[in-house]
């Protein structure tokens, strides 16, 4: 049994996760914690909502609410998305706990010890107004280059020119809408990456087998231009984590909080200490520090790319940097992104499918399906409709609910809800043994490797291996002729119905338990050798036919559906 540390990248807190997210990090990260857990190994799986910084703000501000307030009942609301998704983390933390500004304050006063960080003089844009300085985003203006009248600070909407604050015309602050805005000095503190390239290169060059989406993205950033870049760690915001040297003041720093980007990862191990301090576990430690036990922990982190040169350079360098003994991370899974029919998910123009919208029309395990067997590993992948419904409706319908539906519905006629006795197995079963043998470690190899789609393709086929074979030795044809062969056909079927709830729990965790309690499964364990696995259930043993474990999906409803998300959320 080994142990394993796994981390999703955590969600922004401004708002409800859009599918295109969910299977970016969240739901492939909970997919390999299953798995795991299944293979009977230690599993430690983490992940948090991401508050600070100057999108919460803004969402506060929009909905009307403390911002505090607001993070709060936003989490509350996520959190019982990634319940409804089944997401199965050990701890679903905040970024803006108390352990997590702890931990963030700590780390800077070891970096500054370490002799990394250093201070610069900049100038920004101050508010009297507002009485604070405004980051780029709390800036609008008209654009200098095409006179839209609500460019950003940082970006105008309507030409995509990037913009300074400086350069727009008639500048206002998005909070009171004041023009009175002056130039001020400001100090912020920067992260000398700089200075840890050399070794971070080293490190990223000696990992092994790491996906060449994830190396080519560090590389990338390591080498560009005037290679790595010093980092500001701070901000001129409120909300967020004061910025201090440990437990003590930062002079000059008074009024100023860390950069979101710095005090999110280390969220990943604050979470840690919030499960401790939830009573759920009572040790964070031998998950995280090297010295104490995490030395022989794996550590995988999930996201998508546009996360990766946080999780490959400045975290760390973050980590690296304390000189103390944090566990680095072992293996980094990204993701390519999902599109939406024909364009962009997108958050803030509320374009898509969103976590709540979709369980509202199907359960989770129809999702879960269909985002895990179309993950965008290796490139973009795209959401259709069409698409939804062919997959749901041949891979689960057809394939998977079907052989359930008609191997238990035959023994519960022609048996009773037992087991049925009937002869030994003959060369048929002997044949499906070999193959789903054969098919089990390329399942596991592909789930080891974290090949989602072709894992997803290989459970797929292990389930048309039991259709085909029920097919072929066609009970209902046999049981005319021969009671007790029909009846070993049976046994060996409702065995193969125990054997996928097993395999496909990581995937579809409802219809698992469906079938483990229809089948009255009380050894779950996964299987080491399928000859034994499918003479699990012996005869006599008492089984219910599940309800219809999955329905398929009409044409009407995929219209109405298609054209119910075509537009924009309100
Ligand atoms: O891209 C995002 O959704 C970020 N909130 C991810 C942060 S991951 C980590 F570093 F904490
Ligand atoms: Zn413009």
């Amino acid at each position: 049994m080994a142990r394993h540390l796994i981390t999703s990248a955590i969600p922004y807190i401004n708002g409800i996760k859009h599918l295109g997210n969910l299977v970016g990090s969240q739901l492939p990260a909970d997919l390999f914690a299953r798995y795991l857990r299944g293979r009977g190994h230690e599993v430690m799986f983490l992940c948090a909502t991401d508050e600070h910084g100057t999108p919460a703000e803004l969402a506060a501000a929009k909905a009307g609410k403390p911002v505090a307030e607001y993070c709060a009942e936003m989490h509350a609301v996520q959190a019982k998305l990634a319940d409804g998704f089944r997401l199965s983390f050990d701890h679903f933390g905040r970024s803006s706990s108390e352990q997590n500004r702890r931990l963030t304050q700590a780390f800077a006063k070891a970096l500054d010890e370490a002799g990394l960080i250093r201070e610069v003089s900049e100038t920004q844009m101050y508010s009297p107004t507002d009485g604070r300085y405004l980051p780029d985003r709390y800036i609008e203006g008209t654009c200098p280059n095409c006179g839209f009248d609500s460019a950003r600070g940082d970006q105008c909407d309507n030409c995509t020119k990037q913009l300074d604050p400086v350069d727009l015309i008639n500048p206002r602050s998005v909070i009171s809408g004041a023009t009175d805005l002056q130039m001020r000095d400001t100090k912020h503190l920067y992260l000398r990456q700089s200075a840890l390239k050399d070794e971070l290169e080293q490190w990223i060059d000696t990992r092994e087998g790491w996906p060449v989406l994830t190396t080519s993205i560090a590389k990338k950033w390591l080498n560009d231009g005037d290679g790595l870049q010093d980092r500001g760690i701070t901000r001129d915001l409120d909300w967020g984590v004061p910025v201090q040297r440990g437990d003590e003041p930062w002079p000059g720093m008074e009024g100023k909080v860390f950069y979101v980007w710095f005090d999110a990862p280390i969220e990943y191990i604050a979470c840690a200490q919030e499960w401790v301090d939830a009573g759920k576990g009572t040790d964070w430690e031998r998950w995280w520090r090297t010295d104490k036990g995490a030395g022989d922990v794996t550590y995988t982190q999930f996201m998508g790319k546009d996360n990766v040169p946080f999780h490959t350079l400045s975290f760390p360098v973050t980590i690296l940097g304390s000189g103390e003994p944090w566990k680095l991370v072992d293996y980094i899974k990204s993701f390519n992104y999902l599109n939406y029919d024909g364009g962009q998910f997108s958050t803030s123009r509320g374009r898509g499918v969103f976590m709540d919208q979709a369980l509202d029309i199907l359960p989770s395990d129809y999702w879960r399906w269909w985002l895990l067997s179309h993950a965008p590993e290796s490139s973009d992948a795209e959401f259709t409709w069409e698409n939804f419904q062919a997959s749901v409706n041949k891979d689960l319908a057809d394939v998977l609910g079907n052989f359930v539906s008609r191997v238990t519905k035959f023994c519960r006629s022609k048996f009773g809800e037992v087991v049925p006795e009937g002869g030994a197995y003959g060369a048929k079963e002997e044949a499906v043994i070999a193959e789903l043998g054969a098919r089990l470690k390329t399942y596991e190899a592909h789930m080891d490797a974290i090949e989602v789609r072709k894992a997803a393709a290989e459970l797929r086929a292990i389930w048309v291996a039991g259709n085909e074979y029920l097919q072929d030795a066609a009970p209902w044809s046999v049981f005319k002729e021969d009671e007790a062969a029909a009846a070993a056909i049976i046994r060996f079927s409702l065995n193969l119905i125990r054997l996928y709830a097993v395999l496909s729990e990581p995937f579809i965790p409802d219809a698992s338990d469906t079938l483990k309690a229809a089948m009255k499964v009380t050894d779950a364990g996964w299987p080491d050798d399928i000859g034994g696995a499918l003479s699990a259930l012996p005869a006599g043993h008492g089984f219910e036919v599940p309800e219809n474990l999955f329905r398929k999906i009409a044409d009407e409803e995929r219209e109405d559906w298609q054209a119910r998300f075509a537009g924009v959320r309100d």
